[in-house]
Formats: C-alpha cells, structure tokens, sequence
C-alpha cells in the first residue's frame, strides 16, 4: 500500500484540503483517508474516471454542513400511515428556512420510500445502521449532533417504547440515544394504542427526559370506523412548532411578571342558535400573549370565539359572552399587567329567547339591548387588586386620537393602543396594524406616540417591550 505525505502535496491541494477539513472538524489527515474511502466507493472513480479537483475537494461534504449556516432538522420518519404525511413535513420545514436530513426506519420504509424522503430534501435519505458509506466514520453519532433539531414524525408507539428504554437497535434509535439535540416527537398511533397504559408511562418517561411533544390531535383514524385521539399533529403544526424550537432563546425581559390578555370578539346571545358578534380575529390579543410568553411572562389569555390555536407557554380560556369574559378575569386576578385586547360586545339582548325565535310568529321580534359590564373600566377601577398597568385597546374608524384620548379618561387605564379599524384599513381581521400608544403620564398636548404599519407581531413585540421598559423604571424608582 503507498504512503502520502500531505506536506508534499501542491499547495492549491493543500489550502483546498484544509477547508475542507476545517469545514467538516476533522484533521487533514483524517480528511485524506475520508475522500480516498469515498473515491474508492465512487464506481466511477474507482474505474479510473478523472478525480476531484481542489475547488470540488473544498465543497463540503453535504451531509456535514448545512449550506448558508441553515438551521439543520434531522427528521426521523417512523412506520406508520402517517409517514405519509412526513412529505409534506420536509417541504414546510424548508419552506421555514430549515435543511432538512430524512432517517428511515425499516417499517417507514413500507409506508414512503427513502427515494421520496431524498428527492424532497435534497440530501441522502439514512435508512441503515451498518450501512459502511455512512458507517466509516461513526455517521450515526454525526448525525446524532450534527443537527440544531432531530424531530420524529410519525413517532410510532415502538420508536416511543425504545426511546424511553434506550435500545439503540438500527439507525433512528442508535441516532436518538447519542443525541444531545432537542427532540421533537409527533406521535401517530391508534388510539388504543396511544391510550394503553405501556404508552402513557412511555410518554411520561419520555417528557422526564426532556423530549418535546406535538399532538397527537384528535380525530378519525385511518382504520375505517375509528376515531378518537391518537392522528399525527398537522406538517403545518409540526414545523410551526420545529421554527420555535429553532428560534434563539428570547431576553426574559418579563421573567416574573404575571400578565393577562383578552382577546377576540364576545358572541351575545338572541336564542340558543343566533347571537350578536363583530369581525375581531383575535390574531392582535394572541400574538400580545405569545410574545409576552416569550419574553418569560406568566401570561393567562382569556379569549371569546375565535379559530386560534392556543399559543404555547400561555393558559388560555375560551369564553362566549361579555359577562363569561369578565368573570374569568375576575378569577384571574391579581397580575401585574392587564391587556385588553378584546373586542367586547358593548351590548347584549336583554330578553334572549331560552327556545329558537320563530320566523313564523305574526311580527319581527323586537330585540332590547342592555349595556354590558365595562370590563376595562371595571378592573382599572378596582379598589384592591388593580394591575400596577392596565392597558386597553381603542378600535375607532374616526377621530382616532381625541377618541382614544377620551376613552383613557372615561375608563382609568394607564394606557390605550389605539388602531384604526375604519372600513379599507383591513385591521379587523387582517395580519397588519396601525397603532398609536397614548398614556396617562403624556400632557394633554403631547403628540401621539405613532408606530409605523406593522404586523401583528410586530406591535405584540413591540409593546411587550414598552411594557418592560415601564416596569424596568418603575421598579428603579420605587
Ligand atoms: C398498515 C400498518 C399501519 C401501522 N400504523 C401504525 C401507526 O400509525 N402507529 C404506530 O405506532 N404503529 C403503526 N404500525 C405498527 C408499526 O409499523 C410497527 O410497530 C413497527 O414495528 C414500527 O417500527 P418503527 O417504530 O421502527 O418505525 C402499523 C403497522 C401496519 C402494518
């Protein structure tokens, strides 16, 4: 067998081969032996076609790096109908940024081929734990930490069962036991099988050992006549889920601080099947509480009806009406900051039909409003217990600032957000805001404080850090 001594190499070679081997951690030598293994596997190469020049030499290898510094997702397909679904998964975690790495296991492999799972990420689907190409230099243990995020979808009852015991029999499991990674895990199963009490304790150990959890949602099952909770979380969810985990960790700027937001429309009823709404969405309150979840808040959000997951890290109640929202606030109490966000209902029918209101009855029902409990005014009144900062939100289609100027006094909040909602803005439903912060301590003449057109999370963000600044110098003057 011939010797190579790489200091007698070209220099252009040499430069080439240390990129290339700083690129991947190894040393050069290590470099050498790795690119004379792969040639030697290379058919073409090993039947004497030209080898790689030094511009070729100094790509890495592209299961070593993800290419631009992306985020890397090792996603490891388990065997069952929801692999599936595990497609569709790889191209919303791309479309969020991600590369993504695809691991089989031999069962995925009836379900979805490895040939699908490779063509989708663009990279070289892993399938087998003795598997010499990637094997030579202990690949299951580089793909165990060369990654930001293993998530496993669908995690079978099996895949869970091995995890929480530590087998390491084929590649996903030998990956999972060497990982120091955060892991994400969507189980799919049966919902016998998820409800059976060997999984439950495999879902408890699993959740002691740090393993992050989605799903499984609740729904029909692919076995005809089944339904109950036990379906993979939605791709859309799952890498929803994967970007947060990715995410640097945000400044607590509101570690300690326990905060209430409300959110959404109220529904006030006129019999059991009709009610009174308006167009809030609920997306400005959510994302308040996400973002301030975020930020370390102990947040409580109380929502009417709206079509919002819950966001994570937040307790979030749903309630129909005014009188139901101002109750759970009331029981939510005390907390440092209160944001009121929702749109309640200023008023509600006073005679609400107990039976369906007919349309045959000779004349229109006549419909008496009553008023309905300020809940703004209400808690920035409180005697005992008043949040040291109480926020609400001014909706107004015209005279924007005087009515939000007046509508600070009228209710004894510390500030009002105000937003324009006329008809064109496209607030009411709509992802973007416009927003105007007016507090009690600004003199009567001081111009508006106005933000510039944002997203919703952006405002959330935005004020989150307003509100942390406020405390901050509350604190220091105190
Ligand atoms: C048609 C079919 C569908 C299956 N679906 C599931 C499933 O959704 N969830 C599950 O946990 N197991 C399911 N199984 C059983 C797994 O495939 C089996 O436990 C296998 O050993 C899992 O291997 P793995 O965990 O290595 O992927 C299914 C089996 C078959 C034949």
């Amino acid at each position: 067998m011939a010797s190579l001594t790489v200091r007698k190499l070209d220099d252009e070679i040499k430069a080439a081969l240390k990129l290339r081997a700083a690129k991947s951690g190894r040393s050069v030598e290590d470099e050498v032996r790795v690119i004379l293994r792969e040639a030697a596997e290379t058919p073409a190469l090993a039947a004497g076609a030209r080898p790689a020049s030094p511009s070729e030499m100094s790509r890495p290898a592209s299961h070593h790096r993800a290419p631009n510094g992306r985020p890397r997702v090792t996603l490891i397909i388990g065997g069952g109908i929801a692999a599936y679904k595990s497609l569709d998964l790889i191209r919303r975690l791309k479309d969020r940024g991600c590369h993504v790495r695809c691991v089989m296991t031999r069962a995925a492999q009836h379900f979805v081929t490895p040939l699908s799972a490779s063509a989708l990420a663009d990279e070289h689907c892993y399938t087998d734990l003795f598997d010499s190409r990637s094997e030579f230099d202990a690949g299951h243990i580089r793909l165990a930490r060369d990654s930001d995020l293993i998530v496993i979808a669908p995690a079978t009852a099996d895949l869970m069962a091995k995890m929480a015991h530590g087998h390491a029999d084929d590649l996903a499991t030998a990956i999972l036991l060497a990982t120091n990674r955060p892991v994400l895990l969507a189980p799919a199963m049966n919902p016998m099988m998820w409800n059976h009490a060997a999984t439950k304790r495999n879902v408890a150990q699993l959740a002691r050992d740090g393993i992050a959890l989605i799903g499984p949602n609740a729904g029909e099952m692919a076995e005809a006549g089944e339904a109950g909770t036990g379906r993979m979380a939605e791709p859309l969810e799952i890498a929803t889920r994967a970007a947060t985990m990715l995410r640097p960790p945000r400044p607590q700027i509101l570690s300690g601080t326990r905060m209430l937001v409300t959110a959404g429309p109220t529904h006030e009823p006129i019999d059991p099947v009709r009610y009174i709404a308006n167009r809030s969405s609920g997306k400005q309150g959510f994302a308040i509480a996400a973002a301030a979840a975020n930020a370390g808040a102990d947040v409580t959000l109380i929502s009417g009806p709206v079509d919002l997951d819950n966001p994570i890290n937040v307790r979030t109640i749903r309630v129909e009406s005014a009188r139901d929202m101002l109750n759970e606030v009331q029981k939510a109490l005390p907390v440092d900051v209160a944001i009121f966000a929702a749109a309640v209902a200023d008023w509600r029918v006073a005679n609400a039909g107990a039976q369906k209101i007919k349309k045959t009855q000779a004349d229109m029902p006549p419909l008496q409003l009553v008023e309905n409990p300020d809940i703004l005014a209400t808690i920035s009144k409180l005697p005992r217990n008043r949040p040291t900062l109480v926020v609400g939100f001014a909706a107004e289609t015209e005279n924007l600032i005087a009515n939000a100027r007046s509508k600070l006094a009228r209710k004894g909040s510390d500030w009002i957000v105000a937003n324009d909602v006329s008809p064109g803005s496209g607030v009411m439903g709509g992802d973007r805001n416009t927003v105007h912060l007016i507090t009690r301590d600004d003199p009567p003449d001081h111009a508006p404080d106005v933000w510039p057109v944002m997203t919703k999370d952006d405002v959330a963000a935005t004020l989150v850090a307003r509100i942390a600044q406020a405390i901050k110098k509350q604190s220091a003057s105190s």
